[in-house]
């Protein structure tokens, strides 16, 4: 399924955002025939609210959408629960809007196109809109055809998206653009990725660690994504509730492959690396066990106290093969704790990172681009509750206070520059439906990094 704008040479009907103020004015110069219709059906202009506007012939003259955004909803892409409603035609947007409103309603023209694959009795949306003067449509087509790519990761169901699956993905976007490979497995992995290993090796299907390097002009950039294709929670075995999503749990690897489609794709001036530690947290008698001690590859001991806070296990082998970089900048994303969904939801995905700067930049992109971020502190007091007599942190904290601050202050005992570091502790899904958000995998944090990087490393 490619997302794609009307022709430019298709018969298209207009569209037009009214809001309750404009409605006067529309009304003037429709006509009486439609003022009255308009009326009758009682379109004010309300925030979701669509009318069709037929001629005297009886075809569609015209489209109009209630404008009003709801104070306090998320209304992002709300142009797509029109077009998700409307007939199978193509529009044109006739209203002038503001950059950041036309290039969101164009992103949601072809986010609404999205069909989560296997789903029963869900249809595709069939309206089509014209891409809007002065949009950057090929842009805008390469970030939703990738965000369509990382949710089609996510909603595979983890029998069918398996560690050699998920490697599969990595490598077609390798050959895609032309990127160098390697996949670390097996003895290697025992050695270069201890952690990682420890925590897959219970499953059939084996563990590894990805890295795909691309370009070779401009600074340096290192996605890291959690890749953990099924989450049992080991021999901490989580309930069936808290279980039943869990095939979610490389959504981070799936970010991170559709943000490196959208970087290759433009073209952009940056060398890039991906590591992907991909693992399944199963149950066996292979599995690793809480009170174990395991050794990092650069010597660090940590104490299994969960087997359950395996994601950060599997990062810390990533950031430490980071390092041999000295990258400009090195992202993480991971569905790391649940506790990061306790503070800010589902919506809102917190972000930890020492620069400042970075952070002023990507909470203004988040906002600007309708990818919702927000800043939670590294707060190092924190590490106190990592504490280990057997190691030298524990894996997980008995207390469960600031579960995602514990989480990213784990990892920082494996990153080398702290002000180069930036992390992402998301949830990667879609509880109810929202315009261009089915239920299901959904995209996050990917959007807002890329308008990001452009600034602050292109
Ligand atoms: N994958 C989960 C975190 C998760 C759960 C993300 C639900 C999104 C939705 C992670 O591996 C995990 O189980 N974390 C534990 C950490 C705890 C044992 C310290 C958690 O959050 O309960
Ligand atoms: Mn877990
Ligand atoms: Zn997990």
């Amino acid at each position: 399924m490619r997302p794609e704008f009307a022709g430019e040479d298709e018969q298209q009907l207009p569209l037009t955002i009214l809001a309750r103020g404009d409605l006067d004015r529309w009304k003037q110069g429709a006509g009486d025939a439609a003022a009255r219709w308009a009326e009758a059906n009682g379109f004010e202009g309300r925030s979701g609210q669509m009318l069709l506007v037929p001629d005297e012939q009886g075809r569609i003259r015209e489209v109009l959408a209630g404008a009003a955004r709801e104070q306090g909803r998320d209304s992002r892409f709300w142009l797509a629960s029109i077009l998700e409603r409307l007939p199978a035609a193509n529009y044109r947007l006739t209203n002038d809007l503001p950059a950041d409103e036309r290039d969101e309603a164009a992103l949601a023209s072809l986010l609404a196109q999205y069909v989560p694959a296997g789903q029963n009795h869900q249809e595709a949306t069939l309206a089509r809109m014209a891409a809007p003067k002065g949009i950057d449509g090929n842009r805008l087509r390469v970030i939703a055809e990738s965000e369509f790519m990382t949710r089609d990761l996510i909603n595979a169901p983890a029998s069918a998206l398996t560690p050699d699956r998920l490697e599969q993905a990595v490598r077609d976007l390798a050959d895609e653009c032309g990127a160098g490979l390697r996949v670390i497995k097996g003895f290697e992995l025992a050695r270069t990725c201890p952690l990682t290993h420890a925590v897959g090796r219970s499953s059939e299907h084996s563990p590894r660690m990805a890295e795909l390097r691309w370009g070779s002009k401009g600074r340096s950039l290192t996605l890291v994504g959690k890749g953990v294709c099924f989450d049992t929670g080991g021999l901490n075995i989580k309930p069936g509730k808290a279980m039943l999503l869990m095939k979610k749990d490389m959504a981070g690897a799936a970010i991170a492959i559709g943000l490196g489609r959208m970087i290759t794709r433009l073209d952009l001036p940056l060398r890039l690396r991906i590591l992907l530690p991909i693992a399944e947290n199963a149950i066996s008698d292979r599995a690793f066990r809480p009170g174990d001690v395991l050794t990092s590859s650069s010597g660090v001991r940590v104490e299994i106290t969960n087997t359950d806070a395996e994601g950060r296990l599997l990062l810390a082998d990533a950031l430490e093969l980071a390092r041999e970089d000295e990258d400009d900048l090195l992202v993480s994303f991971a569905t790391l704790t649940g506790a990061a969904r306790v503070a800010l939801g589902p919506e809102i995905v917190p972000f930890y990172t020492a620069n400042d700067r970075l952070a002023d930049m990507l909470a203004e992109a988040a906002i600007r681009v309708r990818d919702p971020l927000w800043r939670l502190p590294i707060w190092s007091p924190y590490q106190e509750l990592l504490k280990s007599t057997v190691a030298d942190l524990a894996n997980s904290s008995e207390s469960g206070h600031a579960g995602s601050i514990t989480a990213v202050l784990f990892l920082l005992r494996f990153v080398q520059s702290p002000e180069r570091f930036l992390h992402f502790d998301l949830y990667g899904w879609q509880n109810t439906p929202a315009p261009g958000r089915p239920v299901g995998g959904t995209g996050q944090a990917g959007r807002a990094l890329l308008a990001t990087i452009e600034e602050y490393l292109c």
